[in-house]
């Protein structure tokens, strides 16, 4: 008997919700024995793209079942940075959530909800479509790149640092200042205009609700005037933050009951004895938590790197003090920036691999294969990755390397 063919459609919020959240929840608790982050979109699914210029959500739906659902965006980004403007940008759309619900696997169902998002993207002048994976899915391996034709092209590194009851020690050498949003969006034109994969609509992120602020940071004493027409120091750095936990919350589900026993005795040793809270110690992921995500960061002069962890330390200092449910602070930077060597992570926590895979979607772009163009950008280049589009929390199984059986025994207090 044949299989009937899956009904692909628009997400509709009123009727769909509660089904999308269902579904979210059926592919989690799937035969994996995996440890996974679960998102709790606190009763907005499409949150993760709310705040992009161009969205779409699309539900697959089978014998008035919603058995699948995939959700892109739409942005005008920085891609080839030798060439002059406005030949630099191009029109990309962003793919993720894709989600079948497990007994409608290997059914077409993945691929019809790619295949639709595709046209939407071409019907919306979109030059490329990519997407992010852990390089060991192996069904979203296949199905982007066997199947549609993707290209792997970039692996940025996702850093991961818990944030401790402690406070970091900052420099007393350096000095950081806030900067408005206008001096912000200046400075990031002017720096990193040409980095790639910079939204175009940088000031859109930056006034965001989510976004808490745009710091630098200088030697200490150093004459500075960040906003136009100003003195830059010779070395300077400079970050923002957005707070996704106002988006949406993590929790760790599937792990062992060694791990959970761990998470909870270490708290109660807190409690009980508030000299534990001075060490480092794995933060309770087992209740629902949110994070901070650092982008766009920008480094300049011989004691950038410095300034860099000085900003890092700032900001956990800032997530310790002011918020109550952020748990880890977060990063995105290109695999092999050398920046990433001053940003403090938990090697455990993080993910030195993310998979981006690209497709150009114009004829003319795929004739004169022009995608080759990024494979042949130098690995150490710095990559812009847009908060709105940040990969952690994606349910995955890049927490394989999370609290796996093998670690947690190695695993102690001191890990960091
Ligand atoms: C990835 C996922 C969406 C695929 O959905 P699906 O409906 O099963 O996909 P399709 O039936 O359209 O499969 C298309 C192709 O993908 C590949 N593929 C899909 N599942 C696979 C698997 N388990 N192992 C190996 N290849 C697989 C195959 O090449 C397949 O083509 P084929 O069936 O002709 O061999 C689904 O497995 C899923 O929801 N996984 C959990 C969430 C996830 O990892 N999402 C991807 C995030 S980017």
């Amino acid at each position: 008997m044949g299989f009937q063919e899956a009904i692909i459609r628009s997400y509709d919020g009123l009727a769909d919700r509660g089904r999308v959240e269902d579904l979210e929840r059926r592919c989690e608790v799937g035969p994996s024995e995996r440890v996974f982050l679960f998102t709790d979109t606190m009763g907005d699914p499409i949150c993760r793209i709310r705040s992009s210029p161009m969205h779409k959500m699309l539900v697959a739906e089978l014998d008035n079942q919603l058995v699948g659902v995939i959700q892109g965006s739409i942005k005008v980004v920085t891609v080839h940075h030798n060439k002059p403007p406005p030949n630099d940008q191009a029109k990309v759309g962003y793919i993720l959530g894709l989600r079948v619900s497990p007994l409608y696997r290997r059914k077409g169902i993945g691929s019809n909800l790619v295949s639709k998002l595709e046209e939407w993207f071409i019907d919306n002048d979109a030059d490329y479509a990519y997407m992010a994976t852990e390089k060991d899915n192996l069904a979203s391996v296949r199905l982007f790149m066997t199947k549609f034709g993707y290209i792997r092209f970039r692996t940025p590194a996702i850093l991961v640092n818990p944030v401790r009851y402690r406070p970091r020690h900052v420099s007393s050498n350096v000095e950081i200042a806030k900067l408005k949003v206008e001096e912000a969006e200046y400075l990031y034109r002017k720096c990193m205009e040409n980095t790639e994969f910079f939204p175009h609509d940088i000031e859109k992120v930056l006034g965001n609700k989510l976004s808490l602020g745009t710091w630098v940071a200088y030697p200490r004493g150093e004459l500075r005037d960040f906003g136009v027409n100003g003195h830059l120091p010779e070395s300077w750095a400079m970050l923002s933050v957005w707070n996704s936990g106002e988006l949406f919350n993590l929790r760790l589900g599937n792990a062992p009951l060694s791990c959970l026993m761990y998470a909870k005795s270490w708290k109660w040793m807190a409690r009980v004895f508030p000299c534990f809270k001075l060490l480092p110690s794995m933060p309770d992921f087992f209740i629902p938590f949110g994070f901070y995500f650092m982008y766009g960061l920008h480094h300049e002069g011989p004691l950038s790197g410095k300034l860099v962890r000085a900003l890092c330390q700032f900001v956990h200092n800032m997530a310790a003090t002011t918020s109550e449910n952020c748990k880890v602070i977060v990063t995105e930077v290109g695999g092999c920036d050398p920046v990433r060597h001053h940003i403090p992570h938990w090697k455990l926590l993080s993910c030195f691999e993310d998979l981006w895979c690209i497709k150009a979607l114009k004829s003319e772009d795929r004739r004169t294969n022009s995608v080759h163009e990024f494979t042949r950008t130098h690995p150490t280049k710095s990559l812009f990755v847009d908060p709105r589009e940040c990969s952690y929390g994606r349910r995955s199984p890049f927490t394989q390397n999370l609290l796996s059986h093998d670690e947690l025994n190695f695993f102690g207090p001191f890990a960091a």
